[in-house]
């Protein structure tokens, strides 16, 4: 669904579907995958600026363009990458495509179990646990529902690196559509996830106890971008898509 909301080409009728069903009651949908995207390259040039070599991107979905590893190493091209995804379909394209990259590797892990990412041999021979790593949760916490423990999970991240890392997270929030709310879910229900339909306020915890860096938890569009042009879909303010970085102190 996500590839297809991308414009992409891999995907099937039943997703295309699904999909086409869920824009009937959100469609900015595409605008925020495409912001989504965005925030994604921003936010890893800004944490390679800041001297992070290593990123763990969980959740990290099908290869496309601009992918975290390319993006970092236009500021660090020795930076290594760790794409973990639970989805058997995106682990074949992933380590087709990223097969011939020496910095990346592709690991199958479920970000409701936490700790066996953490322990996995090949995650810890690619990454250094004792330097800064950047964790990024992307377009993914609101498909872990509250009985897995969403904050516990970032909490379980967090204590896992190095002081001086940093947790980038974008998660989509309903303030504004409380009544797509249950009809998305719906929806979702015969996806592969479930949708957690969250609002802003349930989504600024995530960031209890990290330094939370400028502009804070904002709008896709509007965490360090000097795009000129908004779409009128995501009118002004209004939260849809919230984004954030913090820092590990
Ligand atoms: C909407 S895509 C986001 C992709 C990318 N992070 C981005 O922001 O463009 C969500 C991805 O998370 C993966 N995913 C969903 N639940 C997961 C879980 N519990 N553990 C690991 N990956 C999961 C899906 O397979 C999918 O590839």
């Amino acid at each position: 669904m996500y590839d297809y909301f991308l414009g992409g080409k891999n995907n099937l009728p039943v997703d295309r579907a699904a999909a086409e069903m869920v824009l009937k009651y959100v469609p900015e949908i595409p605008i925020g995958i495409r912001e989504n995207r965005e925030f994604l390259c921003r936010a890893v040039r800004f944490l390679a600026e800041q001297g992070v070599h290593q990123f763990l991107d969980i959740g990290a979905g099908l290869p496309t363009q601009h992918n975290v590893h390319q993006v970092a190493a236009e500021v660090v091209p020795e930076g290594r990458t760790v794409y973990v995804d639970n989805d058997p379909q995106v682990l074949v394209h992933a380590r087709a495509l990223l097969q011939d990259s020496p910095n990346v590797i592709v690991a199958a892990g479920d970000l409701r179990r936490p700790g066996e990412i953490l322990r996995d041999p090949a995650v810890r021979a690619h990454l250094d646990f004792d330097r800064p790593i950047a964790v990024l949760l992307l377009a993914i916490l609101h498909f872990i529902p509250d009985g897995d423990d969403p904050a516990g999970i970032v909490r379980t991240l967090r204590a896992a690196v190095a002081p001086g890392s940093f947790l980038a997270l974008s998660h989509v929030v309903v303030d504004e559509r409380p009544e797509a709310v249950a009809p998305v879910e719906r929806i979702y229900q015969n996806a592969s996830t479930p949708f957690v339909g969250r609002l802003s306020s349930e989504v600024e915890p995530f960031f209890t106890g990290l330094d939370l860096v400028e502009p804070g938890l904002v709008n896709l569009h509007e965490w360090r971008s000097d795009a000129q042009v908004i779409d009128p879909l995501l009118e002004k303010s209004k939260p849809y898509f919230l984004c954030g970085v913090g820092k590990v102190r």
